[in-house]
C-alpha cells in the first residue's frame, strides 16, 4: 500500500474472536488483509500493538461479554498508551458511532463488510483520528483472500461460501449486522478447499447463516432463480452442485456445512450427500421452535408439520444422519401450551445435541418493534432448563447406544484433559476421546466405543 502506512510495518496485530463460526473465518481473512500490508499476527495480546476484538451481538449477554472485556482492556492501554484497539464484526455494525462515543478506549470501529479497509482506518488512527467504516455491501465475499488460519489445528478449517441473510427472522440481528445475502465464487470456494488439503489439513465446514440458498450466478446479492437471465441459468451453482464440486476436491478431504434453514434444505442436497462418502452425515437443523403460531411469528416461513416432515426425509434417505438444532424459549408471548409443543419435538425429534437459548430482545428487529417481550425472564429461564434437561437425556441415551460400535474418526487435536489423549469427531459431529497409541493428528481412525457421556464417546482405536 501506498498512503503513508509505513508506520504499520512494525506493528503486531491479536485478534480475539467472539460468536459464531463466520466471525472466526472473517477473523482469518482480517490477519490475512493485514499481513498483506506488513502487520503481523501474534499469539498474546501482551506482544500486539494492536489489538481487534471481533464481536458478536446475537444476544444482550453477548455483547455484555464483550463490554466487560472492554474495561478490562482500559488497563493496557493505561501500561501502552500505544496501543491501538478495533472493534470490528456485528457489534460494530450495530452500534456505529455510539460504540466510539461510549467506548472511550476503541480507536477503530469496522462493520463485517470494511475489512479491506482496515488499514485505511489504521493510518487515520495514526494521524490521530478515531476511525469508522461501517458500510454494508450487497457484492463483498472477500472470495479472492487466502485466509490466514489462526489457532489452527492445522486439520481442520472454515470455509465461507454465503455473506449476510436475507431471511428477516423477527428475533434476529444477523440481518442488520452482516447485511444482504450474496453468495461467493464457486471457484475460489474450490481452490480455497484445494489449498487446504495440499497444507494438510482433512476437514473443511462450508458455512453460511443459510447454506442451503446458497446460488451463484456471477456475483451481487442474492436473486431468485426464477429471476435470473438465461445467460445467469446456465452458469448458475446452487448448493448442490457446490457440495458435489467441494467433495471431488479428494475423498480425503471431509465436508461439512452449517447451518441449514429446514425451509431451504432440499432433496438435491440430501441425494448430494448420499453420493459422496466423504460428505458428512450430518446436519445442524435448528428449529427454533415447536409450535406452528410461535414459528409464525418467529418468521421462520416453515411450520411445525414442514419441519417434521424434513426430519423424516433426511432420516429416510440417512438413517444414521446425525441432526442437532437450535431451541429458543419464552419468544413473545409463547404460552406454557406452546413451549410443551417445544418440548415434544424435542422428544420427537431425537436430536443428538441442540444449542439451547432464552429469548433476548435485539434492539430494531421486527419482534423489537412489533412485539411485547412479555414472558418473565425467569419463566424463560426456567423453561431453557426444561429443554435442556430433555436434550440432556436424549444425547446421553443416543451416546450410550453407540458403546460397542465402532465410527470413523478424524483426529483433530490433543483432548483437552489428558494429554495422552486423541480429541475428534465422527462422522456424525460426535465428540471422540481415545488414546493416542501410535496415531498421528489428521489421521482417520476407526475407534471402538467403550464408554460415553452426554457430550462425547470414549473408546479405542482398532484400525
Ligand atoms: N442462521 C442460523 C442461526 C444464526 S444465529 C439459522 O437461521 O438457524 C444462531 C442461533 O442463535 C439461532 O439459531 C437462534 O436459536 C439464536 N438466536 C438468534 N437470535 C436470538 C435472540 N434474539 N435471542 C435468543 N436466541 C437467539
Ligand atoms: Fe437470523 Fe433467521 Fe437469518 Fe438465521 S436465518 S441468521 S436466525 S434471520
Ligand atoms: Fe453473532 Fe454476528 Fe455471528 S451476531 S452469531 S457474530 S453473525
Amino acid at each position: 500500500m501506498e498512503i503513508g502506512l509505513s508506520p504499520l510495518d512494525t506493528k503486531k496485530l491479536y485478534i480475539e474472536s467472539y460468536g459464531c463460526a463466520m466471525n472466526f473465518a472473517d477473523s482469518e481473512v482480517v490477519a490475512s488483509i493485514m499481513a498483506e500490508n506488513g502487520i503481523h499476527n501474534v499469539a498474546t495480546e501482551e506482544e500486539a500493538d494492536i489489538i481487534f476484538i471481533n464481536t458478536c451481538s446475537i444476544r444482550d449477554n453477548a455483547e455484555q461479554r464483550i463490554r466487560h472485556r472492554l474495561k478490562a482492556l482500559r488497563h493496557n492501554k493505561k501500561q501502552n498508551k500505544e496501543l491501538t484497539i478495533g472493534i470490528l464484526g456485528c457489534m460494530a455494525e450495530r452500534l456505529k458511532k455510539q460504540l466510539l462515543e461510549e467506548e472511550k478506549l476503541v480507536d477503530i470501529v469496522a462493520g463485517p463488510d470494511a475489512y479491506r479497509e482496515l488499514p485505511i482506518l489504521l493510518s487515520e488512527v495514526y494521524d490521530g483520528r478515531k476511525a469508522m467504516n461501517v458500510i454494508l455491501s450487497l457484492e463483498e465475499t472477500y472470495g479472492e483472500i487466502q485466509p490466514t488460519r489462526l489457532n489452527s489445528n492445522g486439520v481442520t478449517a472454515f470455509i465461507s461460501i454465503t455473506r449476510g441473510c436475507d431471511n428477516m427472522c423477527s428475533f434476529c440481528v444477523v440481518p442488520f449486522t452482516r447485511g444482504r445475502e450474496r453468495s461467493r465464487d464457486p471457484e475460489s470456494i474450490v481452490k480455497e478447499a484445494q489449498q487446504l488439503i495440499e497444507s494438510g489439513y482433512k476437514e473443511v465446514t462450508l458455512l453460511g447463516q443459510n447454506v442451503d440458498s446458497y446460488l451463484w450466478y456471477g456475483g451481487g446479492p442474492k436473486k431468485d432463480f426464477k429471476k435470473l437471465t438465461e445467460e445467469e441459468k446456465a452458469q448458475s451453482v446452487n448448493f448442490a452442485d457446490l457440495l458435489d464440486m467441494v467433495a471431488k476436491v479428494s475423498p480425503e478431504l471431509r465436508v461439512r456445512f452449517s447451518t441449514s434453514h429446514p425451509k431451504d434444505i432440499t432433496d438435491e442436497v440430501l441425494y448430494t450427500m448420499l453420493k459422496h462418502e466423504n460428505i458428512c452425515k450430518y446436519i445442524h437443523l435448528p428449529a427454533q421452535s415447536g409450535n406452528s403460531r410461535i414459528l409464525d411469528k418467529m418468521n421462520r416461513t416453515y411450520d411445525r408439520d414442514w419441519y417434521d416432515g424434513k426430519l423424516k426425509r433426511i432420516r429416510e434417505l440417512m438413517p444414521d444422519c446425525g441432526v442437532s438444532s437450535d431451541i429458543i424459549t419464552g419468544f413473545c408471548s409463547e404460552t406454557e401450551e406452546e413451549h410443551e409443543d417445544t418440548l415434544d419435538l424435542m422428544r420427537a425429534s431425537n436430536f443428538d445435541f441442540s444449542y439451547m437459548y432464552f429469548y433476548s430482545e435485539r434492539p430494531g428487529t421486527l419482534a423489537a418493534r412489533k412485539f411485547e417481550d412479555d414472558v418473565p425472564e425467569e419463566v424463560k429461564k426456567r423453561r431453557l432448563s426444561e429443554v435442556i434437561e430433555i436434550q440432556n437425556e436424549l444425547s446421553k441415551r443416543k451416546n450410550k447406544a453407540r458403546e460397542g460400535q465402532t465410527f470413523r474418526v478424524l483426529i483433530e487435536k490433543e483432548s483437552k484433559r489428558n494429554k495422552d489423549e486423541w480429541m475428534g469427531r465422527t462422522d456424525q459431529n460426535i465428540t471422540c476421546i481415545f488414546p493416542k497409541s501410535n496415531y498421528k493428528r489428521g489421521e482417520y481412525v476407526e475407534v471402538r466405543i467403550d464408554r460415553s457421556t452426554t457430550t462425547s464417546l470414549i473408546g479405542v482405536g482398532v484400525s
